[in-house]
């Protein structure tokens, strides 16, 4: 089989066509991986900014069709298309009964004890519970969530991480507000999303920030209704909110100085939420003083807040009815054997989205 495997930190990716993958076992699918996306997480993997075992198969933005299910599987069988999960609720853990289901981790501690992918006899893990940078993936079934089979699957892939956790984070972290203001960090997959969302949820005004022009000002096809530079933010927060600050503040860049504007361009009372996944020790300083007399809301948003059963339909609903734009999150679609050219172009700001399309 063939994948994409990081042998190690910051190691160059390498393509390989001796992949195996173990099962399916009880409760666990075989998928075929038709499409899967390039998102600045794998590059986070990649560099060590979120820690990983190694080797690994990265890649956790996937769709495809099931190949064969394990004793037991009920909710998928052979022929379905599915989005990949990277975190799907099992139903009756803690944070499932509480009613967040993003919050459970059945999936995430299964996949970093259960390394599935074997190469030269050695183990290998799967990213995030998947590993879609390969042609085949073996998941608990809870993580193979079923589509209509009319859903083009480069187009569905997305939805497996950015634009749930873009959409999401409005959706269903934040709770954006009709009428009020939004301004959005750093303009990626997954800030384009939350820029969607903001306008799904009826935000009036909705800023785009950017350190690069030509990403905030590709946020304007988005739902963007400004686009600024960072420096620029503060001029316009003054036009528009008569320097009050705006009502919600997205974080979609992963970086303490961005956790800190985006508090910093919050009004008092107003909702900071943090998307962008940074570093382990990147420490953010806030005063004593402020945390009580703003009383802003610093929110983290992990997986967009999602119930991803309740939510992918949700989401291919709202792109059927022309209300939520996958397709023009789309840079490139690519081979496999370009995956580490499209690392670098997402690192360098040149792409939106590369999605990896097998045969
Ligand atoms: N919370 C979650 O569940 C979750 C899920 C997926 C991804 N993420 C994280 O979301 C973040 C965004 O992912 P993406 O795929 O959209 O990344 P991306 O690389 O496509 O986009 C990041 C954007 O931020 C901009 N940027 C960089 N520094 C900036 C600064 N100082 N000020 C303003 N803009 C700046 C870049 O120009 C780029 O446009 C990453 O940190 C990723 O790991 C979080
Ligand atoms: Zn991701
Ligand atoms: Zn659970």
């Amino acid at each position: 089989m063939r994948a994409a495997v990081l042998p190690g930190l910051n190691e160059t990716l390498q393509i390989r066509d001796d992949v195996e993958v173990n099962g399916p076992g009880p409760g666990e699918v075989r998928v075929r991986i038709a499409a899967s996306g390039v998102c600045h997480s794998d590059l986070s993997l990649q560099n060590g900014t979120l820690p990983h075992p190694f080797p690994v198969i990265p890649g956790h933005e996937g769709a495809g069709e099931v190949l064969s299910v394990g004793d037991g599987v009920t909710s998928v069988k052979e022929g379905d298309h599915v989005i990949m999960a990277f975190c799907a609720p099992c139903g009756d853990c803690p944070s499932c009964l509480r009613g967040q289901p993003n919050l459970c981790n059945v999936i995430m501690t299964d996949s970093l004890t259960n390394p599935r992918f074997v190469v030269d006899g050695m183990p290998h893990w799967g990213y995030a519970g998947n590993g879609s940078f390969s042609e085949e993936i073996v998941v608990r079934a809870e993580a193979a969530i079923p589509i209509p089979e009319d859903v083009p699957l480069d187009v569905a892939s997305l939805i497996g991480c950015g634009v749930m956790t873009g959409v999401g984070a409005s959706l269903n972290t934040a709770k954006v507000t009709p009428g009020s203001s939004v301004a959005v960090f750093g303009c990626g997959g997954v800030g384009l999303s939350v820029i969607q969302g903001a306008r799904i949820c009826g935000a009036a005004e909705i800023i785009a920030v950017d350190l690069l022009e030509s990403k905030r000002e590709n946020a304007k096809k988005f739902g963007a209704t400004y686009a600024v530079s960072p420096n620029d933010l503060a001029g316009l927060s003054m036009q528009l909110t008569g320097g009050e600050g705006f009502d919600y503040a997205f974080e979609v860049v992963g970086l303490s100085s961005t956790i800190r504007a985006a508090w910093d361009a919050t009004r008092r009372g107003g909702t900071t939420c943090i998307v962008g996944a940074g570093k382990i020790d990147d420490m953010v300083m806030f005063s004593a003083f402020e945390i009580f007399y703003m009383e802003r809301n610093l929110i983290g948003s992990w997986y967009g807040s999602a119930d991803v059963r309740r939510d992918f339909p949700r989401l291919l609903r709202l792109w059927r009815e022309g209300r939520l734009d996958l397709e023009g999150l789309i840079s490139q679609r690519i081979d496999l054997s370009e995956i580490n050219e499209a690392f670098e172009a997402l690192k360098n700001g040149e792409v939106i989205r590369s999605v990896v399309q097998f045969k």
